[in-house]
């Protein structure tokens, strides 16, 4: 007797709800879609070099970013063990305010300091699957981090990207960029390096990326900067400066 009763409350229950959700099925329904949709998932797959290059205020991360801001809402750091070997990295729970999905350099804020690689989320939207994010061996040291996040995405289209030497004579393609840039003259400013070692307020490569650096030669490489990195300007400026200034200990 007990049980049947059990079962009639339960079963009123139900109806009630039932009834309760085709009276207000607007909003009951888009609810429903957000508890079973968890939203998008990326896995990374790679083989990093150089994680372990990085001071400790610094992470490269996995994470995820809302257009014009530069915080991550989302990061799952990348630990300094999988070094040199083939990583698998999930990132879940993405939800829809996230546009990027980033392999960033992250400080302790969660700030992005420099993107290598990054998935654009709103070409995703209506993708339930794992999407893949394969990058194969990539060098994410400092200067690894400088290759890929500054001079492949904002220099080398006049610096050497077309099989050329490059403007100035500088090529700043994979491979070439260290050695054109290092103790070498630069071929428009007389007494000048492009880079000083262990030196970055005398280097060239700092002062024309720098505030006040508009004029110092025919193109207007501070606007260029400016341009490409809007939300992230002072930490790439810092990390040009840190890599310069680092190299007087270990050429890295
Ligand atoms: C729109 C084309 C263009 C882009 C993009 C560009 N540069 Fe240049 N760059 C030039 C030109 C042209 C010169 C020579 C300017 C002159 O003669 O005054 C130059 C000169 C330089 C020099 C001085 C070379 C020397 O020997 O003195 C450095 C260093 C430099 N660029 C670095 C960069 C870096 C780093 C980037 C990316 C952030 C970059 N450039 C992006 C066109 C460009």
């Amino acid at each position: 007797m007990r049980k049947k009763i059990y079962k009639f409350s339960l079963f009123t229950l139900s109806l009630f709800t039932f009834l309760f959700v085709s009276c207000d099925s607007g909003d009951i329904e888009e609810q429903s879609y957000n508890v079973t949709d968890k939203g998008h998932t990326v896995k990374l797959t790679a083989v990093l070099s150089g994680i372990e290059s990085w001071e400790k205020k610094y992470s490269v991360s996995l994470a995820g970013f809302t257009t014009g801001d530069n915080y991550a809402q989302v990061v799952r750091t990348i630990p300094y063990t999988t070094s040199n070997t083939q990583m698998e990295l999930v990132l879940a729970n993405i939800d829809d305010n996230i546009n990027t999905v980033e392999l960033v350099i992250t400080n302790r804020l969660r700030e992005r300091v420099i993107t290598l690689a990054s998935v654009n989320m709103d070409e995703y939207v209506n993708v339930k699957d794992t999407i893949r994010m394969d990058l194969g061996l990539i060098d994410v040291s400092r200067f690894g981090a400088l290759q890929l996040g500054l001079f492949d995405k904002a220099c080398i289209l006049c610096h050497g990207g077309n099989g050329g030497t490059g403007a100035a004579n500088l090529n700043l393609t994979e491979g070439m960029s260290y050695a054109n840039l290092v103790n070498v003259p630069s071929t428009r400013k007389e007494g000048m390096m492009r880079v000083t070692g262990g030196n970055a307020q005398e280097s060239l490569f700092h002062q024309i990326m720098a505030e006040g650096g508009e004029n110092l030669l025919h193109v207007n490489h501070t606007e260029i900067l400016s341009n490409q990195f809007r939300e992230n300007l002072n930490e790439v400026r810092q990390l040009i400066d840190d890599w310069i200034n680092s190299l007087g200990d270990n050429n890295e």
